[in-house]
């Protein structure tokens, strides 16, 4: 049996870089933690803590010390109310979620109704409605988007992580919504990369293994898209994998998300060999 690991797999550039700034900032006496898990991935959630990086889930929750604000970012207000409660503010975000950010803020500034397209419970989609400010609708379906009112300036932008695929669809759904549109597709490669090497590799083989947090927005996705290929299972570690999975077949597919630590795919590469 062969195992295959897709050409492009795991953290990305914009987890790698928050992981590292929570390192550098971590404080032993639990003073330094970052305002939501760093990554939906709760393994590495428990590494960080181990190493004085905590979580916190509101700024209430702490009194001084360090907030990290994690790659998917936040508004503009909790930088401020950050700044006003005394805390020290780590900005971890990632560079490709700040131009999201910066793009939907210069949309409103241009007197745009701003369509972000994305998932709605999404935190970098709630944090870039925050930058958008008031005149904004997130928009996940073409038929959300078919819904949408004319308007006489539209600016759209995309969640980071959302499929180029379905980005196309929706914004062919708005395009007769206004005469002024101006797009911005800030969808950053990482995805697009992740996505076609899964999508790929899932058609060679006969069951692919995609791992990453069951709470990983982009890790389903890539399962999602895997399962219309091939036989597809998500797993979040190693423990997981069932024997029965792998009867009369030849070829293992593997594939991570951008959130999925380097040592769990080793693991889940090293048992799928040993089956
Ligand atoms: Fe950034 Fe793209 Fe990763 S937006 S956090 S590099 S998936």
């Amino acid at each position: 049996m062969e195992v295959i690991l897709a050409d492009y797999l795991g953290f990305c550039y914009g987890v790698k870089r928050a992981i590292k700034i929570a390192r550098e900032n971590a404080a032993p006496d639990g003073s330094a933690c970052t305002l939501g898990p760093i990554i939906h991935n709760p393994q590495m959630v428990e590494r960080l803590k181990e190493e004085g990086v905590g979580t916190i889930s509101s700024l209430d929750d702490m009194k001084r010390g360090r907030v990290i604000i994690r790659s998917h970012g936040v508004g503009p207000e909790t930088y401020a109310r950050a700044e006003a409660m005394g805390l020290e503010c780590v900005d971890a975000t990632c560079p490709h979620v700040k131009k999201a950010q910066l793009s939907a803020k210069e949309l409103a500034e241009e007197g745009r109704f701003v369509v972000i397209v994305g998932e709605k419970e999404h935190p970098e989609v709630q944090s870039i409605v925050q930058w958008a400010g008031g005149s904004v609708a997130v928009v996940e379906t073409a038929a959300e988007a078919a819904a949408v009112l004319s308007v006489p300036k539209l600016g759209i932008v995309s969640q980071t992580t959302f499929s180029g695929r379905r980005f196309r669809e929706i914004v062919s759904a708005l395009l007769d919504k206004s005469r002024d549109i101006r797009v911005m597709r800030t969808i950053c490669t990482a995805t697009d990369q992740r996505q076609h090497a899964a999508r790929e590799l899932a058609s060679k083989v006969d069951v692919m293994i995609v791992i990453g947090g069951k709470n990983s927005a982009n890790t389903t996705r890539l399962a999602q898209l895997c399962a219309k290929t091939c036989r597809t299972y998500h797993i979040e570690t190693a423990e997981e994998l069932q024997l029965a999975w792998f009867d009369n077949i030849e070829k293992i597919g593997i594939t991570a998300g951008a959130s999925t630590p380097d040592w769990i795919i080793k693991e889940v590469y090293k048992k799928c060999q040993r089956i």
